[in-house]
């Protein structure tokens, strides 16, 4: 089963955190679409007939297409691909998109997911992201998701924004919860070189949050969050009644996916391949058939990296079974070696020859996995 990947590389305003491929130039959407089909049309081969588990429309913005253009990229993907039948379809929708004929539309395609980019239901927080919709947009954007018949949503948030008390997380963590959707997406705010934010920052406009008060902040989350019967299986991501995203899924447990349009990646076990982060590039390489794309063979060293920073993160942790079939011993004695000092300090512990990150591990994990690789 492989995922297939599209970027929409649009959006109406740039948030002042996001550092994702996107323009605000809306001039060449048409000629984007025909190139990005092309793509589709092209790499059919890719695949081999494998079966398609999950397909994520991401951005930039995909709810900014027209339910027509949504429905024309599907029905080609329908053309040239082998859809398994219990395809998770995935639109990452912003709240002042969500008009009811938007979704009225929606219902009327495939997609059978959306992930809904709330950030925060504070407006002073959504004002200085930069963001387009308002509190009452992020409430009204989910409840109508709900009331078209969209049964399984997700929300995005992003907390550690400059100034932000525990009080004000709480009450958005709260408000998460009475909403009753499917699952939650919570990030940290990273700053991103060539932000808005990371200018701010180093100008000394905004300040980060003391580390104590983030560390307070995701411990909230993960309290309030697992009483309220969300399951943690990621660092960032919870879901109610296993309504994992299939998607990010498939992604952290290194299975194939295509990715179509400027910036997107692609992966085949061991090749990684990335686009051009330019549509301007993206266009005028395929006009002069060009690749637009670059490629990264990976070697063993590469693929034990890649299994540590996508399998630690998860509930399902890294498998020393796993790690003996696919790895060659030195991998497997640096891993086992480097592990020991953080079961005995208790961030890891070994179930079933799994090794797992504990709540107190969560916290550290950058520097746990940085201690995992294997660098020669
Ligand atoms: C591709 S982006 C946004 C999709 C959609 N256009 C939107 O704005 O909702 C996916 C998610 O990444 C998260 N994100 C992006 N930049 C971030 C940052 N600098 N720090 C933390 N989270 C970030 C946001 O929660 C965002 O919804
Ligand atoms: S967060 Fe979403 S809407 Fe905002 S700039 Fe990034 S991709 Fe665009």
């Amino acid at each position: 089963m492989a995922g297939i990947y599209i970027h929409i590389p649009f959006c109406k305003t740039k948030c002042h955190y996001c550092d994702f491929y996107k323009s605000t130039d809306f001039g060449a959407k048409t000629d984007f679409l025909v190139a990005l089909k092309k793509e589709i049309k092209e790499r059919k081969n890719e695949l081999q007939q494998e079966e398609i588990a999950s397909i994520y429309f991401g951005g930039g913005t995909p709810s900014v297409l027209k339910i027509e253009e949504i429905r024309d990229i599907l029905s080609l993907i329908e053309q040239h691909y082998q859809l398994g039948e219990d395809v998770e379809i995935t639109l990452e929708a912003n709240p002042d998109d969500l008009s009811e004929s938007f979704l009225e539309g929606v219902k009327t395609t495939i997609i059978n997911r959306l992930s809904i980019g709330t950030q925060s239901f504070n407006d002073h927080d959504l004002k200085s992201m930069n963001r387009r919709h308002n509190s009452r947009q992020a409430v009204n954007s989910i409840r109508a998701a709900q009331y078209a018949g969209i049964q399984n949503i997700s929300i995005d948030l992003i907390y550690g924004l400059p100034n932000q008390t525990l009080a004000d997380w709480e009450t958005n963590v709260e408000q998460a919860i009475a909403l009753n959707v499917q699952h939650i997406s919570a990030y940290h705010l990273t700053y991103h070189e060539g932000t808005v934010f990371f200018d701010y920052l180093k100008k000394g406009k905004i300040k980060e949050l003391p580390d104590e008060l983030s560390l307070e902040q995701f411990k909230l989350l993960l309290n309030c969050l697992k009483e309220a019967g969300f399951e943690q299986y990621e660092i960032s991501n919870f879901a109610r009644k296993h309504c994992y995203s299939r998607h990010n899924k498939a992604y952290w447990e290194r299975k194939k996916y295509l990715g179509f349009g400027p910036s997107a990646h692609s992966f085949d076990y061991h090749t990684r391949r990335w686009n051009v982060s330019s549509l301007k590039k993206y266009l005028q390489a395929m006009e002069q058939k060009l690749p637009y794309w670059e490629t990264e063979i990976l070697s063993e060293q590469d693929q034990y990296n890649d299994y540590m920073i996508t399998s630690l993160r998860t509930k399902w942790g890294i498998s020393v079974a796993y790690l003996e079939q696919n790895f060659a011993e030195k991998f497997v004695q640096h891993f086992k070696s480097e592990a020991e000092k953080y079961l005995e300090s208790k961030h890891l512990y070994c179930t079933n020859n799994v090794y797992l990150m504990s709540t107190e591990g969560l916290f550290i994990s950058d520097k746990i996995m940085e201690e995992l690789f294997f660098l020669e």
